[in-house]
């Protein structure tokens, strides 16, 4: 798989799928994609229990383990969430504390992928939820492509975001310099 996109509101076909199916439809004139909505998974949050240290695996028997492995295998991940009260959503907090913990447990297995972060809010809130993003794959040793504009959107109601023109000529450039520094590392990540 060249790109996972995990849409991180408990809302289907709302506002953050539309702009992350957006962004891998560019990403799709070069690469296999995948779009994985949350919302359709049952993902608990991370119980602390450290089990993972020891043994690489998530005890906790749900959705996330069968969305680990798509994500180990991929080059790209773009993670696309709603604001929440100046926060991504909680159901993306509780997939990426697993995700983390369990990746680096298992030899840093995210380090060298190219990261990508989609915020989407009505009003306000956005950057933060963006820096939040941009902090874990920092942490976890992703290639950020940066440059272009922010890559947050503005829309409330399910659709909203189609209004929001700018965001879209912002992730036609986001996603097309992604595809370079891609093709520039050889997909060797
Ligand atoms: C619990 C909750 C908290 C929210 N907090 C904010 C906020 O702080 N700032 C903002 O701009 N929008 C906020 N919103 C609005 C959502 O970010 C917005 O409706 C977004 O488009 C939802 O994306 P979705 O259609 O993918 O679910 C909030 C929505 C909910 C349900």
């Amino acid at each position: 798989m060249g790109a996972v996109g995990v849409v991180g509101s408990p809302r289907r076909r709302g506002n953050t799928e539309y702009l992350v199916k957006y962004y891998l439809k560019q990403l799709a004139k070069e690469l296999a994609t995948e779009l994985i909505p949350l919302a359709d998974r049952k993902i608990v949050a991370c119980r602390g229990c450290r089990k993972c240290q020891s043994t690489g695996e998530c005890i906790i028997q749900d959705d996330f383990q069968g969305i680990y492995p798509l994500i180990a295998r991929s080059k790209i991940l773009v993670l696309g969430t709603p604001v929440y009260y100046s926060s991504m959503s909680p159901l993306l907090s509780s997939f990426l504390s697993r995700l983390g913990m369990v990746s680096s447990n298992r030899g840093r297995e995210l380090t060298g992928k190219i990261g990508v972060g989609l915020v989407i809010g009505r009003r306000a809130g956005h950057n933060m939820v963006l820096a939040q993003l941009l902090q874990f794959y920092f942490y976890h040793g992703f290639v950020i492509p940066g440059g272009h504009y922010w890559t947050i959107g503005f829309g409330g109601g399910v659709g909203e975001i189609k209004k929001d023109r700018e965001i879209f000529e912002v992730l036609n450039a986001h996603a097309a310099f992604t595809l370079k520094i891609f093709k520039k590392l050889g997909g060797d990540l």
